[in-house]
C-alpha cells in the first residue's frame, strides 16, 4: 500500500512571518497524523524558518523550485544544495506555472531534477495538459512526454524518492477540479507508463498526486481512486484550518 502524500505548496504568497504563524498552527493542527505523510513548501526566503519551525515534527519542508548546478553564474536561482542547507527535504519541480510563465521546458526540468536527486532532495515532479490540449484529445500524449522528457536517462535506483504530480493546468486555482473519473484515467496511464519504463514494482511504489483546486470537500473523492496517492494544494494550503481538514481526508 502506498502512504498518501499531501503537499501544501504556498506558492508566492505569505511573508516570512506569515509563513512561521501558518507552520505553527499546522504543527499543532497536523500533530496526530501518522498515517498520511506531509510537506509544505513556502517561498524562499521564508524557507529556513518554516524548516526551523517544523524541525522534529511530523511535516516536511519542500522548495517550489531549485536549479541543477551546483553554483555558478545563474543569477536569481538557488541551487538544490542551497535549499537542502536552508533545511528542505523536498522540492517541486515542473509546476505548469515555471513551464508556462518562465518557459521551463521537458528538458530544463530534467536538468532541475539532476540536481535535486544530486543534493539528496525528494522531487515532486508535476506534470499536467492545458485546457486546448485536452479539447483536442491530447491530454495522455502531452503528460507522457512531459513525464518521459522530464526523466529520461534516470534510472528507478535515482528516481527511487521521487513523486509525481498530475495537475491538469485549467484546474489550477480556477475552483474547477478534474472529476475523479477524469483524474484516475490520467493516473492510471501514468502508471503504466512508468510501469513499461521502469518495471512493475517502482509504478506500483510511485505516488502520484492530483494537484488543481483540491478543497476539504472534493479530497476523499479523489483520494478514494485506485491511483489517486495523495494532492498538491495550493490555494487551500494557505489556511491552517482547511489544509488540516485536507490532511484529515
Ligand atoms: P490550487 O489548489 O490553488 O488550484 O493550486 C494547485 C497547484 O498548482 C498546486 O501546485
Amino acid at each position: 500500500m502506498r502512504t498518501p502524500f499531501i503537499a501544501g505548496n504556498w506558492k508566492m504568497n505569505r511573508s516570512i512571518g506569515e509563513s512561521i504563524q501558518l507552520a505553527k498552527l499546522l504543527k499543532v493542527k497536523l500533530a496526530d497524523v501518522s498515517q498520511v505523510d506531509i510537506a509544505v513548501c513556502p517561498q524562499f526566503l521564508a524557507l529556513p524558518e518554516v524548516a526551523k519551525v517544523l524541525a522534529g515534527s511530523n511535516i516536511h519542508v519542500g522548495a517550489q523550485n531549485c536549479h541543477g548546478n551546483p553554483s555558478g553564474a545563474f543569477t536569481g536561482e538557488v541551487a538544490a544544495e542551497m535549499v537542502a542547507d536552508a533545511g528542505a527535504t523536498h522540492v517541486i519541480l515542473g509546476h505548469s506555472e515555471r513551464r508556462q510563465i518562465f518557459g521551463e521546458t521537458n528538458q530544463g526540468v530534467r536538468a532541475r531534477l539532476a540536481g535535486a536527486l544530486r543534493a539528496g532532495l525528494h522531487p515532486i515532479v508535476c506534470v499536467g495538459e492545458t485546457l486546448a490540449e485536452r479539447e483536442a484529445g491530447a491530454t495522455i500524449d502531452i503528460v507522457s512526454d512531459q513525464v518521459k522528457g522530464a526523466l529520461e536517462g534516470f534510472d528507478a535506483q535515482a528516481l527511487r524518492h521521487l513523486t509525481l504530480a498530475y495537475e491538469p493546468v485549467w484546474a489550477i486555482g480556477t475552483g474547477k477540479t478534474a472529476s475523479p473519473e477524469q483524474a484516475q484515467e490520467v493516473h492510471a496511464s501514468i502508471r503504466s507508463l512508468i510501469a513499461s519504463l521502469y518495471g512493475q514494482d517502482f509504478a506500483h511504489a510511485l505516488r502520484i498526486q492530483y494537484g488543481g483546486s483540491v478543497k476539504p470537500g472534493n479530497v476523499a473523492e479523489l483520494m478514494a481512486c485506485t491511483d489517486i496517492d495523495g494532492a498538491l494544494v495550493g490555494g487551500a494550503a494557505l489556511d491552517a484550518e482547511s489544509f488540516s481538514n485536507i490532511v484529515h481526508f
